[in-house]
């Protein structure tokens, strides 16, 4: 069973496919002890019928806990099954992907983002996630879908699946889906960020859980959110992009941790006896060395001598049939004392993007009788 001792999701690290696999939340964790983990978001459908390759999908290390499983679909019946298969795996938190605007997946009925439109389906299929799990459930959302992007229609959302569902906490991927054709990547960045639909939620339902998401790039930042009230942050690309600087400072400055911190050259160490342990596991050259090394790409973001360094690995890829090796070959560009740094303080003087955002809330919500009575 997961234990609960963690500490609260204050930080996490946002579910993204292709990149938040076991590899990159093994060393996400040897650099944060505390940062709550989203697995790349897995389908339902996967789930059930691969019910004899499960530990391909669910399996992970125990020294990855707080982690939180992120499923994706809406058919009751496989959300239920898919539920109860990952039991067995102890997940902190199972969250179902009402967020994801890829055509891929949004193509396939109601999945993804394409769910806020239905929150009476969501309501449901979080009751049965839950009834199915011991897991405590949670919901990651957009502020709204093309046209239907009113507050009150994000709060009709959040009001009807927290009534219908014993789902507590939602995390605001706070810019809208845009369903007309544009890439899930320009869906990340097109539609304008707008905090105060965020900061509004905590106003209007004080009894849930909000965590904030959509670009952050500091710890400055997540900071600033906090103090203006979000539960948590919830932080992506740049995580992913920079998990030195981001999570190398979650458990001093997010956590208030006092103590030892640990260096890229002692995260390194243990992530490459991790990479070598599990290198051509699942099968002929899966994990290979690409994909194992893939996760560590960011380790060294705007560091003098990272571009050299990444054209080092990549023509070291040919001929390294270990991790060990290719960090031997390719790590001496970088001299020592970068080696042996701790995570640097966060450069000072970050704009803050919350400042006066309680100013511009929008109205107060108004719940529509019929939807009270429903
Ligand atoms: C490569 C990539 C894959 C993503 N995959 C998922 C996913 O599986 N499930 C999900 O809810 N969001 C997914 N997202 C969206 C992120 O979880 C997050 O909401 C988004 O990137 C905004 O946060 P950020 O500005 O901090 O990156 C993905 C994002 C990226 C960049």
């Amino acid at each position: 069973m997961a234990t609960t001792d963690y500490l609260p999701p204050l930080f996490s690290v946002a579910p993204m496919m292709e990149w938040t696999d076991n590899h990159f939340r093994t060393l996400a964790r040897l650099i944060s002890k505390h940062a709550w983990l989203y697995t790349e978001m897995i389908t339902s459908q996967a789930l059930v019928h691969q019910t004899d390759n499960l530990d391909r999908f669910l399996a992970y290390s125990p020294m990855q806990h707080p982690v939180v499983l992120q499923i994706g679909g809406s058919e009751l019946g496989s959300l239920a099954e898919a539920a109860k298969l990952a039991q067995a795996y102890s997940y902190d938190e199972i969250n179902l992907n009402c967020g994801c605007p890829s055509p891929r997946v949004a193509g396939h009925g109601c999945f993804g983002v394409t769910l806020m439109l239905n929150p009476q389906l969501v309501g449901e299929a979080m009751s049965i996630i839950a009834d199915n799990s011991d897991a405590p459930v949670s919901v990651k959302c957009r502020i709204g879908v093309d046209d239907h992007d009113s507050y009150n229609e994000l709060c009709d959302f959040v009001y009807k699946v927290s009534t219908l569902s014993p789902t507590r906490r939602f995390i605001i991927h706070s810019r809208k889906a845009l369903l007309n054709g544009i890439s899930p990547a320009e869906n990340r960045k097109i539609p304008p960020l707008k905090y105060e639909y965020f900061y509004a939620l905590l106003r209007d339902f004080p009894d849930l859980r909000f965590t904030l998401n959509g670009g952050i790039t500091s710890i400055d930042q997540v900071n600033a959110a906090r103090r203006a009230g979000a539960h948590g942050v919830m932080v992506g690309r740049a995580a992913y992009n920079n998990p030195w600087q981001i999570l190398g400072q979650v458990d001093r400055v997010v956590y208030g941790e006092n103590g030892s911190e640990i260096t890229r050259r002692q995260v390194l160490e243990k992530y490459q006896l991790y990479a070598d342990s599990v290198l051509g596991k699942q099968g002929p050259n899966r994990p290979n060395v690409r994909d194992l090394v893939k996760p560590v790409l960011g380790l060294f973001h705007s560091e003098p001598g990272n571009g050299v360094w990444k054209r080092k690995v990549d023509a070291a890829f040919s001929k390294c049939q270990t991790v060990k090796s290719l960090f031997e070959e390719t790590l001496v560009v970088f001299p020592d004392h970068v080696l042996d740094s701790t995570p640097a303080d966060a450069p000072p003087g970050c704009e803050d993007p919350f400042d006066g955002i309680h100013n511009l809330l929008p109205s107060p919500y108004i719940l529509e009788k019929e939807l009270l009575y429903a």
